[in-house]
């Protein structure tokens, strides 16, 4: 049997009902790493909204891509809190670690690197968020380990 586009399924999973929608984008970000056009497209004609609306909301929250992404998503705060704790430090050390810059994903598609300007948690910091994981007090040498941890775990060296 064929199996069902994820965002069909999504769809079906919350009655295309539109006060669901986020949920929706969501359930389809987390397959695809991102938005493509063709499940928003799937979306649009399924729930019957516009895909002038969905563009909106996807490019409204600063949650969705509509760009491909890494298979994981590692976020590095540069607020004002963190960056008197060495965030720069953290940063230079994911950088270096994975060789891209800030808005960068890998050849690979296995990792995404992103910076944000304060998340709240600024008794916490340095703060990384990896794939939604916040993580406090982040030291250049522990965000070396947090990557080499995940590239272990995809299988690599
Ligand atoms: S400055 Fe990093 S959490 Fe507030």
């Amino acid at each position: 049997m064929e199996q069902k586009a994820p965002e069909l399924a999504a769809v079906e999973k919350y009655g295309g009902r539109r006060s669901c929608l986020i949920q929706i984008l969501h359930e389809t970000q987390r397959e695809y790493h991102y938005l493509p056009e063709k499940a928003l497209r799937n979306i649009s004609k399924a729930m019957g909204i516009p895909m002038t609306d969905l563009y909106g909301v996807a490019t409204f929250f600063k949650a969705f891509s509509l760009e491909p992404k890494g298979k994981h998503t590692i976020t590095c705060c540069m607020g004002t809190a963190c960056h008197v704790r060495n965030s720069q430090g953290v940063l230079d050390e994911l950088r270096r670690c994975l060789g891209i810059e800030p808005g960068q994903t890998t050849d690979d598609m296995m990792f995404s690197l992103e910076t944000v300007n304060c998340v709240g948690a600024c008794a916490l910091g340095p703060v990384v968020i990896i794939d939604g994981e916040y993580l406090g007090e982040v030291t250049p040498a522990r965000a070396k380990k947090i990557v080499q941890r995940l590239m272990e775990g995809e299988g690599k060296d």
